[in-house]
């Protein structure tokens, strides 16, 4: 009997976790999981990244994918998950653009090189809990590639932080991939602020170690920096 409600507790663990295996550019999906987006380490055991100042936080990956996938600038993205996404927290999106002499099949994302396109705020549904947009979907919501950002190849971030246990140090989790992409009809913005992964997260942001019990939703603070505005 403790054998089987040992097992059941596995499974339900085992739900609430997820990976992100494929990228959806403008409603047409890559062919299979992990061919542009990098297989992430947890891609079996699904378990997130709870240390935001390691390694694992900028892909979470060992390998690079066979393939790059071509992005019109002013595309619309998200990423399909592996299980439903129904923990509360912030779906976040980061773009790296590939030094010169790197391609996206090789470069690490390694420097202050990310800057962040898009970020969620949560809103208090009917049974007065915090409620993130996309939260409790089998994709990571919807965000715009910047229409003004320069043409080339890119590593495209995605992020979801599950902050049910976020009230101890260390227990929010981050379920990420990275994605090798090139993007083509941009412009000539200058995207920022730029900055490094690891290094943009620390345990005691007020986005990563945080009460939702105790603050207002629109005092929510995504981690990282602030989004950037192409305008
Ligand atoms: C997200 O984008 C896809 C196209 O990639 C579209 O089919 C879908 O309706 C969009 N979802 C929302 C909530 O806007």
């Amino acid at each position: 009997m403790k054998l089987f409600t040992g097992i059941l507790l596995g499974a339900v663990a085992a739900q609430a976790h997820y990976t992100f295996p494929r990228l959806v550019v403008n409603g047409k999906a890559e062919e299979k999981d992990w061919s542009v987006t990098r297989m992430t380490k947890n891609a079996q055991g699904k378990q997130g990244v709870e240390n935001p100042t390691s390694a694992d936080i900028r892909c979470y990956s060992s390998q690079a994918a066979a393939n790059v996938a071509d992005v019109p600038a002013g595309s619309t993205i998200h990423y399909v998950s592996t299980q439903q996404i129904n923990h509360p927290g912030p779906t976040q999106y980061y773009l790296a653009k590939v030094p010169a002499g790197s391609s996206a099949a090789k470069f690490d994302g390694s420097g202050a090189v990310w800057f962040k396109f898009h970020t969620t705020m949560p809103t208090i549904d009917k049974n007065k809990q915090f409620t993130w947009p996309g939260q409790n979907l089998y994709t990571t919501v919807n965000a715009t590639i910047p229409d003004n950002i320069p043409d080339g190849e890119y590593l495209l971030r995605v992020e979801h932080i599950a902050l049910h246990m976020a009230m101890q140090a260390n227990k929010a989790q981050f379920y990420l991939s990275c994605s090798q992409i090139r993007i083509t009809g941009g412009g000539n913005g200058t995207p920022g602020p730029l900055v490094a992964l690891p290094g943009a997260y620390k345990s005691n942001d007020p986005g990563i170690l945080v009460n939702l019990g105790a603050i207002k939703p629109d005092a929510y603070q995504p981690p990282g920096p602030a989004v950037w505005s192409d305008s």
